[in-house]
C-alpha cells in the first residue's frame, strides 16, 4: 500500500489586519471581552481583488514549490471551503485553471472541518494507487459572509488559505489514521439560512440578513469540548499509538478556551499544542493547514514528528487525523531554492536575456547552415 507523504505546504494570509480595537469601533465589544472569551487579538481581512481562488492559488503555489512539483504533475485538487467565489462553478475548477493543472478538481464542504476531511480523502486516492500527487487546500473568506453588526460572530472570524501536497511514498508517513464525524441534529447552531434552495436569494433574505452566518456560540462551545479530545484520542488509538507518542496537536483555531479544555482532557501540556488564533482568529477550513505551515516554519514540526490534527465545525462535523511527517527538505531544485528570492528573480531575468541573445546570434548561423 502507498502512503501519502506531506511533501509540500503553503499558506496565504491577506495583508489587512483588523484588531480588536478596530472592532470596538464597529460593534459593542471590547478587546478585553474578545481576548478573555476567545484568545483572539487580531485577524486578517481579504482586500479588494482577493478571493478564495486567488488566496488558494497563492498557498498552492508555495506548497507546490516546496514539494518541487509543477502544477501539471498534479493528479487531483481538493478544495475545502464554505466561502467559494461563486455558487457555480466550483472554485476548485477555477483554482485548477489558474494553477495550470490538468487534473480533476472538486470542492468539499464540511465547515471548519473541511481540511481534515480533504486530507483523509486525498490519502485514499494515494493508498489505492490511483494517484501520485494530490493537492489539498483549505481556504476561506468568511469576512464577506459575516454580519458586521452582529458582535456574536464578527469578532471571531478571519480570512486565510492553506495548502498541502500529498504525495505517494513507500515509507509509512503521512496520514496514519483518521476519524470523520457528523451530527446533523445540531445543524441549526451554526447556519446560513438564506441563499440556498429552502430560502433562495431574495429581497426578504437581505432584509432579514439571512445570508449571514448565525451561530449559537454556547451550543457550539459545548459541542466542541465534547468531541475534540475524543476525536483526537480515537485517531491516535487508531494509529496504534498513545498520547505520549504525540509531538504536536494542531486543533482547529476557533477559541483558546476550547483548545485548553481539549488539551486538559487529553493530558497534553500546552507546549505540545499549536496555537496561532491570537493573530488570525477562526479561519474555518484554512485554520489547520495554516497552523501546520507555521508549526513547520517555527521548527515545532520536524522530520518524523507525530502530529494530530483535529477540527470541528458547521454540520455539525468533526474530524481528526494522525500524521507522521516525512523528510522536510525540498527534493528537487533544492540548490536553486536556497538562493534568496530577489537574487533568484534577477538570475531568472539574466538567464532569459542570455538565452534570447544566444537565440538571436544562433538563428542566422542556423539559417546559413541549413541553406547550404
Ligand atoms: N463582545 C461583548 N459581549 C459579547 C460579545 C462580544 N463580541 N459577543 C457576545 N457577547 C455577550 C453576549 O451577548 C452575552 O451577553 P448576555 O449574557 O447579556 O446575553 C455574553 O457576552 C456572554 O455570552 P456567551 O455566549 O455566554 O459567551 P461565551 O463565554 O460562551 O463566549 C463565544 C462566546 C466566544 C462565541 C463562545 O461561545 C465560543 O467560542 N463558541 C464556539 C464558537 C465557535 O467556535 N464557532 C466556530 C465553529 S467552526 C465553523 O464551522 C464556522
Amino acid at each position: 500500500m502507498k502512503h501519502g507523504r506531506i511533501a509540500g505546504w503553503g499558506k496565504y494570509v491577506p495583508k489587512k489586519v483588523l484588531t480588536n480595537s478596530d472592532l470596538e469601533r464597529l460593534v459593542d465589544t471590547s478587546d478585553e471581552w474578545i481576548v478573555t472569551r476567545t484568545g483572539i487579538r487580531e485577524r486578517r481581512i481579504a482586500g479588494e481583488g482577493e478571493t478564495t481562488m486567488t488566496m488558494s492559488v497563492a498557498a498552492a503555489r508555495q506548497a507546490l514549490d516546496r514539494a518541487g512539483l509543477r502544477a501539471s504533475e498534479l493528479d487531483l485538487i481538493i478544495v475545502a471551503t464554505s466561502s467559494p467565489d461563486y455558487m457555480l462553478p466550483p472554485v476548485s475548477s477555477m483554482i485548477q485553471d489558474r494553477l495550470g493543472a490538468q487534473c480533476g478538481a472538486f470542492s468539499l464542504v464540511a465547515g471548519c472541518t473541511g481540511f481534515v476531511y480533504g486530507l483523509a480523502t486525498a490519502q485514499q486516492f494515494i493508498a489505492s494507487g490511483a494517484y501520485q500527487n494530490v493537492l489539498v487546500i483549505g481556504a476561506e473568506i468568511i469576512s464577506r459572509n459575516i454580519d458586521w453588526t452582529d458582535r456574536n460572530t464578527c469578532v471571531l472570524f478571519g480570512d486565510a488559505a492553506g495548502a498541502v501536497v500529498v504525495q505517494a511514498s513507500d515509507t509509512p508517513t503521512g496520514v496514519l489514521s483518521f476519524r470523520l464525524g457528523s451530527d446533523g441534529s445540531g445543524a441549526e447552531h451554526l447556519m446560513v439560512h438564506g441563499g440556498g434552495v429552502v430560502m433562495p436569494m431574495s429581497q426578504r433574505v437581505v432584509d432579514e440578513r439571512a445570508h449571514y452566518i448565525r451561530m449559537n456560540g454556547r451550543e457550539v462551545f459545548k459541542f466542541a469540548t465534547r468531541v475534540l479530545a475524543r476525536a483526537a484520542l480515537e485517531a491516535v488509538e487508531g494509529a496504534g499509538l498513545a498520547m505520549d507518542d504525540v509531538d504536536l496537536l494542531i486543533p482547529h483555531q476557533a477559541n483558546l478556551r476550547i483548545i485548553e479544555v481539549a488539551a486538559r482532557q487529553l493530558g497534553l501540556p500546552m507546549d505540545k499544542v499549536f496555537v496561532n488564533l491570537e493573530r488570525y482568529g477562526n479561519t474555518s477550513a484554512a485554520s489547520i493547514p495554516v497552523a501546520l505551515v507555521e508549526a513547520i516554519e517555527q521548527g515545532r514540526i520536524t522530520e518524523n514528528s507525530t502530529v494530530v490534527m483535529v477540527g470541528f465545525g458547521a454540520g455539525l462535523t468533526w474530524a481528526s487525523a494522525v500524521v507522521k511527517m516525512g523528510a522536510l527538505d525540498r527534493p528537487r531544485y533544492a540548490l536553486w531554492r536556497s538562493i534568496p528570492g530577489r537574487a533568484r528573480a534577477r538570475a531568472r531575468v539574466a538567464m532569459r536575456t542570455l538565452s534570447m541573445r544566444a537565440g538571436a546570434l544562433l538563428l542566422p548561423l542556423y539559417a546559413r547552415v541549413t541553406r547550404r
